[in-house]
């Protein structure tokens, strides 16, 4: 189970909604009860949660390419590496214990990967927006000098 702390957020408000989804989600499936009678109810929550994971992953993708973020190869090739281990855990799920070791691996990843490189996009966001911002009042005409009445 992980606590989510406010030091796990990024910044980016949409992206950080969808995190907190994610590790509440997660701990829903960390929180069921063991046991064989449980097995299909957990599995078709892991099943949910790799969903959750993929239409995540797509909506930041979508966001580095908007703001052609110059790190997006790198960035993409460790959200693709986390799905295929993600799914080879769930073919791999036939114990409650690897059901559990699929759970410890998708959240100490999560974690890590919001704290280092979801962190580095933000950074990269808020850097571009500046520089979006000093851009455009650079070049807002200038506003003509007031008159003061009764001098000409
Ligand atoms: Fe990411
Ligand atoms: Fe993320």
């Amino acid at each position: 189970m992980i606590e989510w702390r406010d030091t796990m957020e990024i910044g980016v408000s949409a992206i950080d909604a969808e995190h907190r989804h994610l590790i509440e989600f997660a701990n829903l499936v960390a929180r069921l009860p063991k046991g064989r009678s449980q097995r299909l109810a957990t599995m078709n929550l892991l099943s949910d949660l790799r969903e959750l994971f993929r239409q995540h992953f797509e909506q930041e993708e979508d966001l580095m390419f908007r703001v052609e973020y110059p790190k997006v190869d790198k960035h993409l090739l460790m959200h693709c590496t986390m799905m295929t281990q993600f799914d080879m855990c769930l073919q791999n799920s036939e114990h409650d214990s690897s059901v559990l070791d699929t759970l410890a691996l998708v959240t100490d990843w999560i974690v890590n990967h919001i704290k280092t490189e979801d962190t580095s996009l933000a950074s990269f966001i808020f850097q571009r927006r500046q520089a979006v911002a000093l851009a455009k009042a650079k070049t807002k005409p200038k506003a003509a000098p007031k008159q003061v009445a009764g001098k000409r």
